[in-house]
């Protein structure tokens, strides 16, 4: 005799199921890492039971009875969590789980539970409620990185030190200045995230296992009770995983910037530059040389972008290839994204404790100030001011900063006016400067020279605070 399939759906199998090899069941269950969806998979039952009932498919008794078994199972997988007895990994997955237990304590009321129901629209609705609560999560987590920026900047962004492209010395400016712009990006991270509801979001219940019901489901009633956006295809709502995708490619922009900031401060803490100090809280020591401090969290922040890419990569693959309709691929999906997510997360509030307590060494960054030739470029504006065409006054500097290697001179200002108007009228142009080119040169000169808005000097970093404490005030607020 054929023993029955444990699976309460496996009506067609001859003889055992599934989850008579261990490896099986244990190869097609997805409870390790969906567990974690059952507030949303409750959220998602509920309200499907509440348009159940609205169209008459089932009675009030037989909601009130659902509601409470399932209040009841949230209740105890709150406290439980992976105690929680119902957990079955026969049973293959947290909706499975829920279900089974629902029935266990109402009898016919939770066996009506899954009427014009599949996983299919189940799944993908839970991932949804799962994704909107995510991004609200880690907007929050953004804001505070930010809040810790500007803090940072109101203590250290009066500092004059170089910027850099292609790492080497450019134009100086304030350490503000360079805040705001990590500011600017991890905003423009918090936007991208805040920007996605308004495309996803969809509300898939309804849509069945790919085609719908000939039952008279209302998903215009469920979508309401859980502020979806409106319904789609049911087709597409089932084979879809754009929302996860969505936000999995938001979190990968946020994670290439949290490792490109952390790149650059594990530069500045090195004993070379020493722009930085990190607090001794997020450093650790070598296991062999006993003077090292290194900045592991920074570099670690960076290390972690490589899951959250893969997270990426690991979706876009497994979608690319499989048939528009559900296919069992897609059960992979929240391993991914949930990988991403908790690692952003962590990073995120990682890099908030960085920055709070990091300081710039104000004293070694002026120390070095004067090497690289900082000024060049507000010296050949200099020029142009006094007539001098921009490409001339390039050339005209050029030369003179060459003349200042020659001559061993780590400065500009060093020469002479009569240096620079020789070297202005050997390129063929009036002897302009005089003794106000002094005023244009050395670092802590220039940073107060720039106007253009959003520049990098002192100017533009007080403006730009300035907006950035109103705007995350109004946020804070709000
Ligand atoms: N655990 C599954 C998933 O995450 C649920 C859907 C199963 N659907 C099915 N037709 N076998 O995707």
């Amino acid at each position: 005799m054929n023993t029955p399939a444990p699976k309460p759906w496996e009506h067609t199998k001859s003889g055992q199921g599934s989850a008579s090899d261990p490896l099986a069941a244990r190869f097609v269950s997805s409870l390790d890492y969906d567990k974690r969806l059952y507030t949303h998979d409750i959220q998602g039952s509920i309200a499907h039971a509440r348009m159940l009932e609205h169209v008459k498919l089932i009675t009030k008794d037989d909601l009130k009875e659902i509601e409470r078994g399932l209040n009841e199972i949230k209740a105890e997988i709150d406290e439980q969590g992976d105690a929680w007895p119902g957990w079955k990994v026969e049973l293959e997955d947290v909706h499975m789980c829920v279900e089974a237990a629902l029935i266990e304590k109402t009898g016919d009321a939770g066996r009506k539970q899954h009427t014009g129901r599949s996983r299919n629209d189940q799944v993908a609705t839970d991932l949804n409620l799962w994704v909107m609560d995510a991004e609200q999560h880690v907007i929050g987590k953004t804001e505070s990185l930010c809040d810790a920026f500007v803090e940072l900047a109101e203590r250290d962004g009066h500092i004059v030190m170089p910027s850099y492209t292609h790492l080497q010395r450019a134009q100086p400016i304030v350490v503000g200045g360079e805040l705001v712009a990590w500011l600017q990006a991890i905003s423009r991270c918090e936007y991208r995230i805040n920007m996605l509801p308004s495309m996803n979001y969809s509300c898939p219940l309804g849509s069945g296992a790919i085609a719908g019901s000939s039952l008279p489901l209302d998903r215009d009633v469920t979508q309401e009770i859980l502020g979806m956006g409106p319904h789609e295809s049911a087709i597409y709502s089932t084979a879809t995983r754009d929302t996860a995708l969505d936000f999995t490619y938001s979190l990968t922009m946020t994670s290439m910037w949290l490792s490109r900031w952390a790149e650059q401060w594990i530069i500045y803490a090195s004993t070379e530059f020493g722009f930085i100090t990190l607090d001794d809280l997020y450093t650790t020591g070598s296991s062999m040389m006993p003077q090292k401090q290194n900045p592991d969290m920074l570099e670690l922040i960076r290390g972690k972008t490589g899951l959250v890419y893969g997270s990426l990569m690991a979706l876009l693959t497994m979608c690319k290839g499989i048939t528009i309709g559900y296919n069992r691929d897609l059960q992979e999906d929240k391993r991914h994204v949930f990988a991403a997510y908790d690692s952003v997360c962590d990073c995120l509030d990682m890099a908030a404790r960085i920055v709070k307590t990091t300081k710039f060494n104000e004293d070694r960054i002026k120390q070095g100030l004067d090497k690289g030739f900082l000024d060049a470029t507000s010296l050949a504006e200099y020029l142009v001011t006094k007539g001098v065409p921009f490409r001339t006054s390039h050339q005209v500097v050029g030369k003179l900063v060459q003349a200042c290697r020659d001559k061993g001179y780590e400065k500009l200002s060093l020469l002479k006016v009569e240096n620079f108007n020789a070297a202005c009228t050997e390129s063929g142009s009036d002897a302009v400067a005089e003794q106000d080119v002094y005023d244009w040169l050395g670092p802590e000169n220039v940073v107060k020279r720039y106007q253009t808005a959003g520049n990098a000097g002192l100017s533009g970093f007080q403006e730009q605070l300035k907006a950035w404490k109103e705007r995350l005030g109004e946020e804070n607020a709000g």
